[in-house]
């Protein structure tokens, strides 16, 4: 009989309620594929987006879909012709977003270059919390924007998950960062390394000096006043979130969209600078599996913040 597992499945677009955490067969690694027992995953906005059915634009799910797009745990089996990975590897693993198998899950069976192995001092809670957000904040502050040493830096959204990674990053490269956050979260922003932090819940900021590059990870409102922010010929960065109207050519600035895809080569560098101590893991709060679906609620009601939330299978 086949080994069974835990999985939170959804079987149709709709709210958190549409997802039950199920019975169901341990996938069977294919050629060049391994199979890792997730130790914890992490839960992030694309997953109650895509389950909402906000992004059919941009992908179209087969059903039953298991949400979660990155977790760590260990290999326990491996295809045909994989010598790089071995059972009791501990790993990272990426789930692509518009497939059915995630890893809101005890298991996953995952292509071996999605896999990364992870750093001894790195738990998995913590590594957890670094795989997509990690990569998100990498490719948009290495690869789109190059931040350079003494830029002054904006990022919207200080607190969350990505937008914490980006802060870090940025002041390790010795920009001068300023980053957007809730009052209440303005001393932990800057115990990411932002020399300013502008609430957004509080009064407005007229001294804010012209800044050489924003990061815009909220659309809309946010990105609309992100404009008048930039130097001439600034560089406005992001990524996707509420739509959003270019107005680049109307400020003389640079808009440029972020585009994250899975990289395990990035990865692999996200996780050196954990375990090197330049990136320090932001973990919101630890929930069980079995509580999937509350933890998409929670996150899509704005109850999530400073760091990712992690799911413990
Ligand atoms: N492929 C892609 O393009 C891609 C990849 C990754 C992420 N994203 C997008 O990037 C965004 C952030 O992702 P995440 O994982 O970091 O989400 P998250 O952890 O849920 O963070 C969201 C943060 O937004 C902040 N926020 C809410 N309203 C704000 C406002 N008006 N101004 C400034 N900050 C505000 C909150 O700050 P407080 O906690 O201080 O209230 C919260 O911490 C999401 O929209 C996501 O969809 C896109």
């Amino acid at each position: 009989m086949a080994k069974m597992m835990r999985a939170a499945r959804y079987f149709q677009h709709g709210g958190p309620e549409v997802i039950s955490v199920d019975h169901v067969p341990v996938p069977e690694p294919d050629k060049g594929q391994v199979l890792v027992e997730i130790a914890a995953a992490g839960v992030a906005p694309l997953d109650w987006k895509m389950r909402a059915g906000l992004l059919q634009q941009y992908f179209s799910l087969h059903f039953p879909k298991i949400p979660g797009r990155d977790g760590a745990g260990r290999v326990v089996a491996c295809g045909p012709g994989i010598s790089r990975l071995a059972p009791g590897d501990r790993v990272a693993v990426m789930a692509p977003p518009a497939g059915q198998a995630g890893t809101h899950a005890e298991y996953i069976v995952a292509d071996a270059d999605l896999v990364v192995p992870l750093p001894d001092n790195l738990g998995d809670d913590a590594a957890a919390a670094l795989i997509n957000a990690g990569l998100s904040a990498w490719i948009a502050v290495m690869r789109t924007a190059q931040v350079q040493r003494g830029q002054r830096v904006l990022v919207q959204s200080g607190a969350g998950a990505v937008g914490g990674l980006m802060v870090q990053l940025c002041a390790h490269l010795g920009a001068e960062v300023t980053a957007t956050c809730r009052a209440a979260n303005a001393d932990y922003v800057r115990g990411l390394g932002a020399s300013r932090v502008i609430a957004y819940d509080g009064p407005a900021v007229t001294d804010l000096p012209p800044q050489d590059v924003v990061f815009d990870l909220m659309g809309g409102a946010v990105h609309d006043a992100c404009y008048p922010m930039l130097a001439p010929g600034g560089h406005l960065v992001w990524l996707a979130a509420a739509p959003i109207t270019d107005r680049g050519a109307e400020f003389g600035v640079r808009v440029t969209r972020a585009m994250i895809t899975d990289d395990a080569g990035v990865v692999a560098e996200v996780m050196k600078l954990a375990a090197q101590g330049v990136l320090k893991p932001q973990i919101a709060g630890v929930m069980p599996l079995d509580q999937a679906a509350e933890a998409q609620r929670k996150l899509a009601a704005g109850e999530i913040t400073r760091g990712r939330l992690i799911l413990r299978p």
